[in-house]
């Protein structure tokens, strides 16, 4: 874990709940300005409600107890009023979540570059990078899902944030697409300086991109540590069967190869 002068993220004995069921408890997270950190577990483990409390966001559940510190803020479970965090950008789990149905993709896009600026030549190589098409007239229902995500990763990543935080973010791309638009993610956050929080159930690519891996179950952070930490010496029942049955191994040998 990187030490407290170096952290970007730290999330503390955290508890959350919905209509009095305990959603999260007693969550820790530590995530440096160059960590990408992969929240791995099965579904109904509380990764998207973890996600949504880092962006500021109490509803369906809302924190009992804890911290969370980004960038100098400190926001604690008792405020009553609760402000945004500024430098997060967020891609949904579902890119239905992350467009207006009812307006056109490139006013959306249009919306964005008047509020941040920059070199329109810059967003444009980013959209070619993601191997997006101008959307021109189009409604978000007239493109792909797996387009709507590759957009909003790409307006994601024209925010410049400090943290870019991923639900599932390969959901709705196939596996080729996948690797390729991540690899672009990678490449502009070491570029950018920008730390990713991923949350995924594949632990293939948990292994291949994150630095740092939590596992996940039933509300609980049950590990975390260095990506290869984890995955080698598991040290939970929980981590161990879920290092057992995934097929993660082969991406892990490619990744190596690639970088020697
Ligand atoms: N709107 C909601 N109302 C009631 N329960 C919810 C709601 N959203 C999520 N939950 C519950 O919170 C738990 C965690 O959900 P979630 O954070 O979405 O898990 P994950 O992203 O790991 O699949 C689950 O048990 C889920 O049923
Ligand atoms: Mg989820």
């Amino acid at each position: 874990m990187p030490s407290s002068t170096d952290v970007l993220l730290k999330i503390d004995a955290l508890s959350a709940e919905i209509g009095g069921r305990g959603i999260l408890h007693d969550v820790g997270v530590e995530v440096a300005p160059s960590d990408w950190l992969a929240i791995v577990g099965g579904s109904g483990a509380g990764k998207s409600t973890l996600l949504r409390l880092i962006m500021g966001l109490r509803r369906p559940a809302h924190p009992t107890a804890g911290e969370i510190r980004f960038d100098g803020m400190r926001w604690t479970s008792t405020e009553r009023v609760h402000t945004r965090p500024k430098g997060i950008s967020f891609v949904p789990q579902s890119p239905a979540h992350g467009f207006d149905p009812l307006r056109r993709l490139r006013w959306q896009l249009g919306q964005l570059v008047r509020r941040i600026g920059g070199e329109s030549q810059e967003h444009e190589a980013l959209l070619q990078t993601l191997a997006l098409p101008d959307p021109q007239r189009l409604y978000p229902h007239e493109w792909s899902r797996g387009m709507q995500q590759r957009l909003l990763l790409a307006m994601a990543l024209m925010s410049d944030p400090k943290l870019l935080i991923l639900d599932e973010p390969t959901s709705a791309l196939d596996p080729l697409i996948a690797a390729q638009v991540l690899q672009q993610v990678q490449h502009n956050a070491a570029a950018k300086g920008i730390a990713v929080v991923m949350v995924t159930h594949d632990l293939a690519l948990a292994a291949t991109y994150a630095t740092q891996i939590a596992i996940m179950d039933r509300g609980r952070i049950v590990e975390a540590g260095p990506s290869d930490v984890v995955l080698n010496t598991p040290r939970t029942d929980y981590a161990r069967e879920l290092v057992a049955h995934q097929y993660w191994h082969t991406a892990r040998v490619d990744t190596f190869a690639a970088d020697q």
